[in-house]
């Protein structure tokens, strides 16, 4: 069938919107038209060549839609499901899907790949093969994908808001409550406030802390970040240190989580200082592939035992956790309509782009119209 897609042919190139060829779903794949799709900062880290992706590609890996239809094998899902996206597939039986740490799913191996799990591409372009971002490819009207890539949810839940829970909000909700383990009374600084860093804020305020500091050099960001539970507010790491000193009488925070859009080597030791000692300083922004430069002063870890934590996923489980933070919104604890600043339609999808990096959006949401 035809369809409609945001394809990046080279690196540093735009997206081009143009018409793409759909095969049928194949054994355990599902046809999935796309109601809505997150633009989130690691797509552009992927155009900008920041990391390995097989090109040409359809980009996106945060959406929402409703199966269209279904392949062989498709014994839990049906035609007309609402389902979400996840970034990382799930496929319930390698070791690590085994004991609950989903995101470290053995099918991320195929992430960067673009073609199927099962091999081949069910997308073309211009007579080639194309890829799908993520194992999803949401920038686009429809896609193909594995079952272990999707999960169903309520059908109450707007497509725009729900697009945000395959990788924004348990990504950032996560580094704070699993990653950082945030307890109650504590003070934690998020730096950062993109789609990723609100969610951060959200988790640390969900899990009861006392004081959250949130860092980033645009007023809008950190102005947004105090409707999602921030307390107190920072242009920039250098003057989160005197209000961190005072409000914590010189102990400094117990968590942090740094989620910029681009980390870079010299960020890692000021991050580091904001948090105490015994502190955890949680990482989940993403730096350029090549940067290997962070300078760290390496007794704060064996005198002041502050510990540098990674995170892929905010060490979500999306089968678990993509449901438990739909329930959470229904319910009023988790804001989600709150971190859509703008929609676009596809077409805008660099004015999208080019909106992120200025800054003006939490997140901006391509809405399809069918
Ligand atoms: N680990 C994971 O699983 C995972 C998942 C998704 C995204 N990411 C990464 O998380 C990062 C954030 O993504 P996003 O979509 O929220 O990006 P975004 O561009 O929407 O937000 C980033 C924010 O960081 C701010 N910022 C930039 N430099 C800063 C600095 N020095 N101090 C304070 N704030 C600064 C920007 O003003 C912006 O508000 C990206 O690197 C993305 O690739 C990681
Ligand atoms: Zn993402
Ligand atoms: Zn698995």
């Amino acid at each position: 069938m035809k369809s409609k897609a945001a394809i990046l042919w080279g690196t540093g190139q735009p997206w081009s919107v143009e018409e793409i060829e759909l095969d049928a779903p194949q054994h355990q794949e599902v046809l999935v038209r796309i109601e809505a799709a997150g633009m989130c900062h690691s797509d552009d880290h992927v155009r900008l060549g920041d990391g390995y992706a097989a090109l040409p590609t359809i980009g996106g890996h945060e959406g929402a839609g409703v199966i269209e239809a279904v392949g062989p094998g498709i014994e839990n899902l049906a035609v007309g499901d609402h389902v979400v996206f996840s970034f990382l597939p799930a496929c319930g039986r390698c070791q690590w899907c085994a004991i609950g740490r989903s995101n470290l799913c053995d099918f991320g191996a195929f992430l960067m790949e673009g073609s199927m799990i099962s091999g081949g591409y069910r997308a073309h372009a211009q007579g080639k093969d194309v890829g799908t971002l993520s194992l999803v490819g949401t920038f686009s009207e429809r896609t193909v994908v594995h079952e272990s890539s999707i999960v169903k949810i309520d059908q109450d839940i707007p497509f725009e808001v729900a697009c945000l829970l395959g990788c924004g909000v348990p990504t950032g909700w996560g580094s704070a409550v699993n990653i950082g383990e945030v307890k109650p009374g504590e003070t934690v600084v998020v730096v950062g406030i993109g789609g990723i860093g609100a969610n951060a804020v959200q988790g640390a305020r969900m899990c009861g802390a006392e004081n959250i500091v949130a860092i980033d050099p645009v007023t809008f960001k950190t102005d947004q970040a105090k409707i999602l539970g921030a307390t107190h507010t920072a242009s920039s790491m250098e003057e989160a240190v005197p209000l961190l000193q005072e409000i914590t009488r010189g102990v400094m925070a117990d968590v942090g989580v740094c989620t910029v859009g681009i980390v870079e080597g010299w960020m890692i030791q000021p991050f580091m200082d904001l948090v105490s000692k015994g502190g955890r300083a949680v990482l989940t922004g993403m730096a350029r592939n090549v940067d290997d430069s962070p300078k760290l002063g390496m007794q704060m870890f064996s005198l002041f035992e502050k510990s540098l934590l990674g995170t892929v996923y905010g060490g979500c489980n999306p089968r678990a956790d993509i449901p438990k933070l739909a329930s959470l919104y229904k319910s009023g604890k988790l804001q989600l309509d709150e971190l859509v600043t703008r929609t676009y339609s596809l077409d805008q999808i660099n004015e999208g782009y080019a909106d992120m990096l200025a800054g003006k959006n939490i997140r901006g949401v391509i809405v399809n119209e069918f």
